[in-house]
């Protein structure tokens, strides 16, 4: 099944129909929200907002692991990620969208892991599988993160995106910052010079829990203002917001067209990360 991490009020749409909402608990505390169970042309897909309804939390202090592991409860192996950012490369403009490929880590202080080792909580779900012995049995897993992204679920995003003849950019790579600052124009031009595209608060360590849970995860990005330093303008989350307002429509036509594009068993390596991953 596919879960959909973005903004709220996104199944508030023709063609996707709510089938209930889903409150629970997880080892790691409270997700963002409750969960969205939603019917998008026949297939299943569940959403939850990642800053929870009303945007209450913010990006350092979001219960990531919460999140991702309600996903694991309610069966979900595939997710999609949408998330604002801000162009650092110059060919970006505010309202393109982007298909990140890679990301560097500038966080700071976020529980990066579900694997901690003696530390580790077990598995409540019921689940038997490699998760759930490499946590029960308290082992320290590495995972590779060299291609942090779905190969197939990217490809087929790059083919619904051509189809809808919206603007992107693809194999861009995400520098995730601790917030909830912005960024200094220096520490930008820094980004620059390390090969960053795009910079966001959310990406990392979301991406990261999921692939340990064995997940397949792609992510698009939509630019919502130039960087810090990349024009004169003073930054505001104003117009983070309005541009996100602005995408909302496209968002939603481009999920009812993606979702179910995505096959059930998906051509590429994700699921053998935690082969030989635990010590
Ligand atoms: N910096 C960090 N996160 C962001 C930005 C930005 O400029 N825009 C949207 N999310």
């Amino acid at each position: 099944m596919v879960g959909i991490i973005g903004g709220s009020g996104l199944y508030d749409v023709e063609g996707i129909k709510v089938l209930e909402h889903i409150e629970l608990d997880t080892p790691f505390g409270k997700p963002s929200d409750s969960y969205v169970v939603a019917d998008i042309k026949g297939k299943k897909a569940i959403f939850l907002p990642r800053h929870g309804k009303g945007h209450k939390y913010p990006p350092h202090l979001i219960n990531y692991r919460a999140n991702i592991w309600g996903f694991r409860k309610l069966g979900v192996n595939k997710i999609f990620s949408i998330s604002a950012v801000g162009g650092i490369n110059p060919v970006l403009r505010p309202g393109d969208f982007v298909i990140v490929n890679q990301f560097i880590d500038f966080t700071k202080s976020r529980p990066l892991s579900f694997y901690e080792g003696i530390y580790s909580k077990s598995d409540d779900t019921g689940i038997n599988d490699t998760v759930s012995e490499y946590l029960n049995e308290k082992k320290v897993v590495h995972i590779d993160v060299s291609m942090p992204f779905c190969s197939h679920m990217q490809a087929i995003l790059e083919r619904v995106l051509n189809e809808k003849e919206f603007v992107f950019v693809k194999n861009a790579t995400y520098i995730a910052t601790e917030g909830p600052r912005l960024e200094t124009s220096a520490e930008i031009k820094a980004f620059s010079l390390l090969g960053a595209d795009v910079v966001g608060m959310t990406l990392v360590p979301e991406v990261v829990l999921a692939r340990e849970l064995n997940m397949h995860f792609v992510s698009l990005s939509v630019v919502t203002n130039p960087a810090a330093g990349i024009s004169s303008d003073r930054l505001t989350s104003k117009e983070v917001i309005d541009m996100m307002h602005k995408k909302n429509n496209q968002i939603k036509r481009l999920i009812l067209d993606f979702v179910p594009e995505l096959p059930d068993k998906l051509n590429c390596n994700c699921e053998d990360v935690l082969l030989d991953a635990a010590i």
